[in-house]
């Protein structure tokens, strides 16, 4: 390709997968499948790393997300909500591996311990307590401007509204997600009332959540998983795996599926067994997420424009986000523990 196809190319890319983000995060209504999202997303950055002088000001790898367009109102977050870099193969995950050994300049034999977890297929959200009290809750939006949801999380029974043994400042972040079973039941209610049937259970989450009327969302089942933090007061452990232990002692559902791996063949052999459990875990996930432990190399490695070096994504089996709905897609899975 000569340089004013990709400038072309770049440019149809550009202005494709702000349409798509738009779909996706505003108006829940995705028109195309996750992989061929990643494949787009994947196209661009493959283009931008041939063609850097031609990375556009409105390049998709510059921004976090669809921009909040609803009547919510709008709160900055005390630390950017970040996304992750997918790894689309097993030789992409050793190469994120190998990237972050040389970044941290470790010995070969250094081994490096990294957490892997299901990549919950919810909405992103970040809560904050102050002296034990929520007094936050807030979507992603843009990474770094997000939507006020704080009357809305207080409607959701796994979400404490205060807690005690936190930091002063404490901020959890997870995913608002709805079970497979519930979502089959909430879009059987709509039907019949002739309400709006959703897509998936991601949307009905996303749809749910951001809604003017707090009793709207008390009304539906939505549940949440911490796998994360932002801002904080005082550091909650020294790795990834003790401080989602704290998370979960302090009274936040954390996946029973987060482990911890010494060697990339441990990481990659829990990928498939999350894979072989998929169809049969009570809610959607989107692949599976690898952080390393250590959280002085977190600090260390930092991030490169919306993604920390520290953490990706891999999912080999992606979802069709426009999934049609059929009742017998999600009737049969056991309810969500
Ligand atoms: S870690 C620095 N862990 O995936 C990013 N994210 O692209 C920290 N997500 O919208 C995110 N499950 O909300 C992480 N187990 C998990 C996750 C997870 C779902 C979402 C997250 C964000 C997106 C990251």
């Amino acid at each position: 390709m000569n340089e004013a196809e990709a400038a072309n190319r770049l440019m149809r890319l550009a202005r494709e997968i702000a349409r798509h983000d738009r779909l996706y995060h505003d108006q829940d209504a995705p028109q195309i499948s996750d992989a061929e999202y990643d494949a787009l997303v994947r196209e661009n950055r493959e283009l931008e790393a041939q063609f850097p002088h031609l990375v556009r000001a409105d390049s998709p790898s510059k921004r976090l997300g669809a921009v909040p367009t609803s009547s919510l109102a709008k709160v900055t977050h005390a630390r950017p909500m970040l996304s992750l870099e997918n790894a689309f193969s097993e030789q992409e995950v050793r190469d994120f591996i190998g990237r972050v050994r040389r970044f941290l300049s470790l010995p070969p034999d250094e081994p490096v311990t990294m957490t892997a977890e299901p990549k919950i297929d919810g909405l992103s959200c970040s809560l904050r307590y102050e002296v034990g009290a929520l007094v936050m809750a807030a979507t992603r939006g843009d990474g770094t401007v997000g939507e006020d949801v704080t009357a809305n999380v207080r409607t959701i029974a796994e979400i404490p509204q205060t807690i005690s043994g936190a930091p002063e400042t404490f901020e959890v972040r997870g995913e608002i997600y709805m079970s497979k079973q519930d979502f089959a039941a909430l879009n059987e209610r709509q039907e019949a009332s002739g309400g709006k049937v959703f897509a998936n259970p991601r949307n009905a989450a996303a749809g749910s959540l951001r809604q003017k009327d707090p009793a709207v969302t008390a009304a539906r089942p939505l549940r949440f998983f911490a796998h994360g933090w932002g801002d904080l007061s005082a550091s909650l452990a020294p790795t990834q795996q003790d401080a989602m232990q704290a998370i979960r002692e302090l009274g936040f559902p954390v996946s029973d599926l987060l482990v911890r791996c010494e060697r990339v063949e441990d990481a990659l052999a829990h990928y498939a067994t999350i894979e072989r459990r998929r169809a049969d875990l009570p809610y959607d996930i989107d692949g599976v997420v690898y952080k390393v432990d250590r959280i002085d190399w977190q600090d260390r490695l930092g991030q490169v424009g919306r993604a920390p070096r520290w953490g990706w994504r891999t999912n080999s089996r992606p979802r069709r986000r426009r999934r049609c709905w059929r009742p017998s897609t999600y009737r049969s899975v056991a309810p969500a523990s």
